[in-house]
């Protein structure tokens, strides 16, 4: 795969007839596209296993990440999606969703002297996106600022590679191994050091929520640690819940401090989550 002109599986190509493709991004096992043709206009996501090199193991699992994402998807009744294999891994197809992500949207709150506030509204558009999630009885896994694209008819979650709540077929499933440090749970944390593995929760969704939140509105990780710290003294700083204080103004600063809580208990739902924001 490395050093090839990135192409679309041939699959793909006759299923959406592109008139116009973008490659999005593509980094180590995994490529996006932004596909355009007479059905409409999709993300295309590709994904092909990781060979290992000196600096790194093999990755196997990148190669299965779309499949599992094109059946959580299906699970969760998402119309006009649809997934398969290619010679060099997995790939699905989904809806695109145009709009910036919370990131970006919110880059202007970042700047330094900007008198410009975060938007309560924009951060109760991404907990309903997550508590409809729930409320299907999954949890996400993977919940981060760049996977909330705030669209101007709604809000949508995307990248459900990680999801937990219902059936995967077994051929395209494999352990959750965490995700990144920076929304990170305490819980998840600990378990991927203590064990390699943890099991995704709505609770560890609220506080991958919150450290959204906070890192979109300020710039600041949730937790203390060194830009350049190797993963697991990253997740040690977080199982240890070193915390930074949370500087958002207003209500939305409680919330957020709230669901940065370091006793799942402690959090609150992503539907209290969704009230106390519905009421700023
Ligand atoms: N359905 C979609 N609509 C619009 N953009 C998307 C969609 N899915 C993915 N993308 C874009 O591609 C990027 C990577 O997608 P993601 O699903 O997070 O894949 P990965 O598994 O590589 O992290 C997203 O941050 C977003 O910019
Ligand atoms: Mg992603």
């Amino acid at each position: 795969m490395s050093g090839s002109t990135p192409e679309l599986p041939i699959v793909v190509l006759d299923a959406l007839m592109p008139t116009t493709q973008r490659l999005v991004l593509k980094r180590r096992g995994s490529m996006v596209w932004d596909v355009e043709g007479p059905r409409g206009r999709y993300a295309v996501k590709v994904g092909y296993s990781i060979e290992a090199t000196a600096d790194w193991p093999a990755q196997p699992w990148t190669a299965l990440a779309p499949a599992r994402e094109g059946a959580v998807l299906q699970r969760l009744g998402i119309e006009e999606i649809a997934y398969g294999e290619w010679e060099h891994g997995t790939w699905n197809f989904q809806p695109w969703h145009e709009g910036p992500d919370l990131y970006r949207l919110w880059a202007s709150c970042r700047e330094q002297g900007s008198s410009n506030t975060p938007d309560a509204s924009v951060a109760l558009e991404c907990a309903e996106a997550l508590a409809e999630l729930h409320a299907k009885g999954w949890a996400h896994g993977d919940v981060q600022p760049a996977h909330f694209i705030i669209g101007l008819e709604r809000t949508h979650l995307i990248d459900l590679a990680l999801a937990r709540g219902g059936h995967v077929p077994e051929g395209y499933d494999f352990p959750f191994r965490g995700c990144l440090v920076h929304y990170e749970a305490p819980e998840i944390a600990r378990s991927v050091l203590a064990t390699g593995e943890a099991e995704p929760t709505p609770e560890a969704d609220v506080y991958a929520l919150g450290a959204s939140l906070l890192i979109s509105a300020t710039g600041w990780r949730a937790v203390e640690y060194p830009d350049d710290a190797p993963r697991p003294v990253q997740r040690k700083a977080v199982a240890d819940g070193r915390r930074r204080p949370v500087k958002v103004p207003g209500e939305l600063g409680k919330v957020i401090d709230d669901m940065l809580s370091h006793a799942p208990e402690d959090r609150p739902t992503v539907y209290e989550v969704g009230k106390a924001l519905g009421c700023l």
